[in-house]
């Protein structure tokens, strides 16, 4: 792509209030059998996406396609602290985006809502609120590097899926970070350079839990504690941010 035909890109708004965003999930003609996985970006998209499609073909990675989707629902959150840190490597290596600017400017359009995709905030408590009333599993990206295992077995039980223990074993080897990150298409190695520069920040970067506390200065944690308090008044979500 051209400077201009990015720039036309940088310009489209990629972010729509949850509530709109929630509509398009309502309206949506779903087969029976379908499922919708939903993460805000840089939570774990691949990773469960990934674990969903070992599970579908009884994991059998020859067979694995990236077609499915609803009726069931699995959601993905990950601590805002490590999603901000990810998404402003991500910006940077994904041509598709604007130049983040400074660490420190990234992270002020991240609380503000002004990235792509909008607000974390809004995108969780929409999801954490909807799992009341529709059939979601709503899982986090620190109980999954906590306990592979455990979080694969919930997702089996949602899909109502029974795998030999063996079959388990499989799909948590092939869907380890370290195997992931060997693995060229989850990796989106296959993307052209002018779309991905994996020289900037490989998209299987670190994979960890509390990253942030390599990134956030101690008074950018301050201000960030106190607005996301803010931003989560009256919502019961929790996330680990401790690690
Ligand atoms: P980091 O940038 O912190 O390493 P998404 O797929 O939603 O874009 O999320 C990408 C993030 O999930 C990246 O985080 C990536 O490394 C991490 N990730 C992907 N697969 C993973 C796995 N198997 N185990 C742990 N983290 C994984």
């Amino acid at each position: 792509l051209s400077r201009q035909e990015l720039d036309v890109i940088h310009e489209i708004p990629l972010y729509r209030p949850f509530v709109e965003k929630w509509a398009q999930v309502e309206s949506f003609q779903a087969r029976p059998d379908d499922l919708l996985i939903s993460t805000y970006p840089k939570s774990g998209t691949t990773w469960i996406s990934e674990i969903v499609d070992m599970i579908y073909n009884d994991g059998d990675e020859e067979k694995c396609k990236r077609d499915a989707i609803f009726n069931r629902m699995i959601y993905l959150a990950r601590n805002a602290k490590d999603v901000a840190v990810s998404y402003y490597h991500f910006y940077q290596m994904a041509k598709i985006h604007p130049d983040p600017g400074t660490w420190d400017e990234f992270l002020g359009k991240f609380m503000a809502g002004k990235v792509a995709y909008g607000s974390w905030y809004d995108h969780v408590k929409g999801w954490w609120e909807k799992k009341k009333a529709y059939r979601i599993l709503y899982m986090f990206y620190e109980d999954m590097k906590k306990d592979p295992k455990r979080e694969i077995e919930k997702v089996l039980q949602f899909l109502g899926k029974d795998l030999k223990e063996e079959v388990v074993n499989k799909i948590l080897h092939h869907t380890s970070f370290q195997e992931m990150k060997k693995n060229r298409t989850a990796n989106y190695e296959m993307m052209p350079a002018w779309a991905m520069d994996h020289s900037v920040s490989p998209f299987m970067r670190k994979g960890m839990s509390g990253d942030w506390k390599n990134y956030f200065t101690v008074a950018q944690n301050e201000i960030f504690d106190a607005h996301y308090k803010e931003q989560m008044k009256g919502s019961t979500f929790r996330c680990q941010m401790e690690i």
